[in-house]
């Protein structure tokens, strides 16, 4: 059975007006790519290549200027209302390089606030809190505050805070940038973990060792996507 689509995007392109008015950048220029449930899809691409820029747009934070992008089954330039919020609150999970927590919270006390903004009620949101926690390592660190752990841990909770609303789409923005190689490993782990329920993630870097954890590299240059090579011919 083929694995359900999760994202497409298609001939999407965004602009920016340029500082001082005159000319315009173009950040993303006709971009289309398509991927399922569970994959763990890498956009890698020097600094100013439009990695962020497309990140957001899937994301939902911004909208293109052309294209259309739809994330299961839904086509979130044409979401209102509750529709939209639900999507910006709990299909999408962001984790970018910065792991951002509360620093004089514990670790669950992190995951237990964004299970209770979804609306979970207190002892569901703790249960799931000590889920997410555990299925990124951590579960014996979680009544530590988030202060006193070490960057790759932090960056591990920030993954579970992201998880905790078993995301449909799970948007990584440089998310081992911060991290020696080894550290940002134990983290690529624990996203490729999270695939395994389903969660798709397209992880956006410009380390070339991400590419080992990715079930599919995209190449993002000056706004466009490198032309896929060609799968080899057998005569
Ligand atoms: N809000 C904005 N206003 C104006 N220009 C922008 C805006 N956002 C991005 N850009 C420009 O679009 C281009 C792509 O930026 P983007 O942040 O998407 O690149 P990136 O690949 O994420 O780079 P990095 O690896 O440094 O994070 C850059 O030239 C950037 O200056
Ligand atoms: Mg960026």
């Amino acid at each position: 059975m083929p694995t359900p689509e999760i994202v497409r995007v298609a001939g999407v392109t965004k602009g920016f007006a340029a500082s001082g008015g005159r000319g315009r950048t173009e950040a993303v220029r006709g971009v289309d790519f398509a991927f399922g449930e569970g994959e763990l899809v890498v956009l890698l691409g020097r600094s100013g290549a439009g990695k962020s820029t497309l990140l957001s747009l899937v994301g939902g934070l911004d909208s293109p200027d052309a294209g259309t992008i739809s994330v299961a089954g839904q086509d979130i330039g044409r979401l209102r209302g509750r529709a939209r919020e639900e999507y910006l609150r709990s299909t999408v999970g962001w984790v970018f390089s910065s792991a951002g927590l509360l620093p004089l919270l514990s670790a669950l006390e992190n995951v237990w606030l964004a299970a209770r903004l979804l609306g979970h009620r207190d002892s569901v949101a703790r249960r799931e809190a000590l889920q997410a926690l555990d299925a990124v390592g951590l579960g014996p660190r979680a009544g530590h505050r988030a202060a006193e752990l070490s960057g790759g841990e932090q960056q591990r909770v920030a993954l579970a805070r992201a998880l905790v609303k078993k995301p449909v789409l799970l948007l990584a923005d440089e998310p081992t940038a911060q991290l020696d190689s080894e550290t940002g490993r134990s983290v690529l782990d624990a996203m490729r973990e999270a695939t395994r329920s389903g969660t798709a993630i397209l992880l956006a870097t410009h380390d070339q060792a991400v590419v080992e954890v990715a079930d599919r590299v995209l190449s993002m240059e000056d706004g466009r996507l490198a032309e896929p090579t060609p799968a080899p011919t057998i005569p």
